[in-house]
């Protein structure tokens, strides 16, 4: 099973995340089983008070894990003045910037900003607005880029798709309707995901409902015009497009539809041109496979952080965390 693997990796070179739901019971477990099963070193954030009772709730065992009250902490002045020098030129003020770094989540991303831990896992009981929110002010885009975007890593029962049955699917949940410039970030980052977490080159494909003119559309354009921005961007990266989904898929269709691609027939990154395409697509996959759809997990992020559902159990906590984990690894080495 592809999590295990990931938690095994995550295990081979421990990485330090923060979890800022530090009082929700799922996040305590979740930590117990990080530092149980080695995954990660994990510092949690809240009232002590209130950590150490929902701990009991739950017969958890927080040794090992670091619990950090970050509004009582000696740092918290410093950390205030950071996010008002972050967000000044929005005209947030000191006394604004104290009451926001009070909520966990901001606190917490701004401590993967400065490096003191290398990833944040949140979402657990904030919404998905809210916790991508707190990243995007916190740690913000990685040099040289402006999208912040998601994927889902998709596993599918047929082996013969993408690497073993694995695929990236983007975006299927943050950048609603990207411009070009966008959809080829989202691109670029989804290739650097497919490597980190598959460990494969990427083969990505920009879907339409077009293969290499086929049809002629403004919406087309846009896609052509990504693919040219990804070329410019990385010549050596193996980007093709406008394809539709069984021309990147299937090889019979992509030697009749794109024949010469380097891509088609054997996409493992799949790339929809707007959130509607692309979050369809992961569910309709999902169902009528029977495959699983594991995120979405950011990318795009200077460093990791990642949302979860607001129904997720402990487990899928400690999957996000080696996730994380991963993700902050193959940052590390690039
Ligand atoms: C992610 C999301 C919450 C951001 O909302 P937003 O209203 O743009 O957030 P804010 O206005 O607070 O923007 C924060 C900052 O991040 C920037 N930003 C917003 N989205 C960004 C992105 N995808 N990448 C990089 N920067 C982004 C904004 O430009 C803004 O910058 P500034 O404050 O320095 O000017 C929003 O895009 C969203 O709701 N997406 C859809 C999520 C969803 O419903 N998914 C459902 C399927 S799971």
């Amino acid at each position: 099973m592809i999590l295990q693997k990931i938690r095994v990796r995550a295990a081979a070179d421990p990485q330090h995340i923060v979890l800022p739901e530090g009082e929700d019971a799922r996040t305590i477990a979740a930590a117990e089983m990080c530092v149980r099963e080695r995954i990660a070193k994990i510092t949690i954030l809240g009232d002590e008070e209130k950590i150490r009772e929902a701990a009991r709730s739950v017969n958890a065992n927080l040794n090992g894990v670091e619990i950090l009250d970050h509004r009582r902490s000696a740092d918290f002045g410093k950390m205030a003045t950071l996010y008002h020098e972050l967000r000044r030129a929005k005209g947030v003020t000191l006394e604004e910037a104290e009451q926001t770094v009070k909520d966990p989540l901001f606190y917490g991303n701004l401590l993967v900003r400065l490096g003191r831990v290398d990833g944040s896992v949140a979402g657990a009981t904030n919404t998905t607005a809210h916790t991508v929110r707190a990243a995007l002010h916190c740690i913000g885009a990685r040099q040289n880029f402006k999208t912040v975007s998601s994927f889902f890593l998709m596993v599918v029962p047929n082996k013969n798709f993408g690497a073993n049955g694995a695929m990236i699917y983007a975006d299927c949940g943050v950048v609603i309707d990207p411009n070009v410039s966008e959809l080829a970030e989202i691109a670029i980052t989804s290739a650097d995901s497919c490597r980190a977490l598959l460990q494969v080159e990427p083969k990505v494909a920009m879907l339409s409902f077009s293969t290499k003119g086929s049809a002629k559309h403004p919406f087309i354009d846009k896609i052509v015009e990504a693919t040219k921005t990804v070329r410019a961007r990385f010549p050596e990266l193996a980007v093709d497009g406008e394809l539709q989904a069984d021309a990147a898929l299937i090889s019979a269709v992509a030697e009749s539809k794109a024949a010469g691609s380097s891509v088609a027939g054997y996409a493992n990154v799949l790339i929809f041109p707007d959130l509607n395409s692309g979050n369809i697509a992961y569910k309709l996959t999902e169902r009528l496979t029977g495959g699983t759809a594991i995120g979405p997990i950011l990318q795009g992020l200077d460093k990791p952080a990642n949302d979860l559902s607001r129904g997720c159990k402990a487990e899928d906590i400690a999957d996000a965390v080696a996730i994380t984990a991963v993700q902050s690894q193959a940052r590390k080495i690039s």
